[in-house]
């Protein structure tokens, strides 16, 4: 039998978003903001953040695939769907689920460089870090985890668990 141990509960998740929701909001003031939600697992997040920040802000999506229906990394990155609008000169925040080993960032960090934006910041729901690898600066967390296999709020399993209110350690 999985087992679901509680990591943060709906109450902490409000708490959090808003909290770096107002962060950003201070730090990107008078700015215009492209914000990159990185699919699927940032849906959830990327849209309790937006409704929270008070500046103008475009929203757009990558996907990208790094893991299989597995709990560890395949280290290779697949570029699914690149962004729409024009990131060039501007201003832009990736809004991720969760960094693990940071391999997935730091092909998206080069990848946002490479197509003209002017900054590039990571925002992400959860910073796991033991796996990590590279050297991926995280500027907005919502909650630092040491390790485990996390699921809810966005985050999946075998594309299981996203539609949980809450974030659990799953325990297979
Ligand atoms: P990284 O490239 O190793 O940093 O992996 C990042 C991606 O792996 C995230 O965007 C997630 O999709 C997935 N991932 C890593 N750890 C977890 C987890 O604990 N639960 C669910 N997905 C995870
Ligand atoms: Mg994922």
């Amino acid at each position: 039998m999985s087992e679901f141990i509680p990591v943060l509960t709906k109450k902490e998740i409000d708490a959090q978003v808003s909290h770096i929701a107002q962060v950003i909001s201070a730090d990107y003031k008078d700015r215009e903001l492209i914000l990159i939600g990185i699919l699927k697992g940032a849906f959830i997040f990327l849209s309790d953040l937006i409704r929270q920040l008070s500046i103008p802000v475009k929203v757009d999506f990558m996907c990208v695939s790094s893991y299989g229906d597995h709990t560890t990394s395949s280290g290779r990155i697949k570029l699914i769907k690149d962004v729409d609008i024009n990131i060039n000169n501007k201003d832009v925040l990736i809004v991720e689920d969760i960094v693990d080993t940071g391999v997935t960032l730091s092909y998206l960090v080069d990848h946002l460089h490479a197509s003209g934006a002017s900054s590039v910041r990571i925002c992400t729901l959860i910073d796991k870090r033991e796996r990590r690898e590279t050297d991926v600066r995280v500027d907005y967390a919502c909650h630092t985890v040491d390790k485990g296999f996390l699921v809810g709020y966005g985050l999946d399993y075998a594309e299981f668990y996203r539609n949980l209110p809450e974030v659990y350690h799953l325990k297979l």
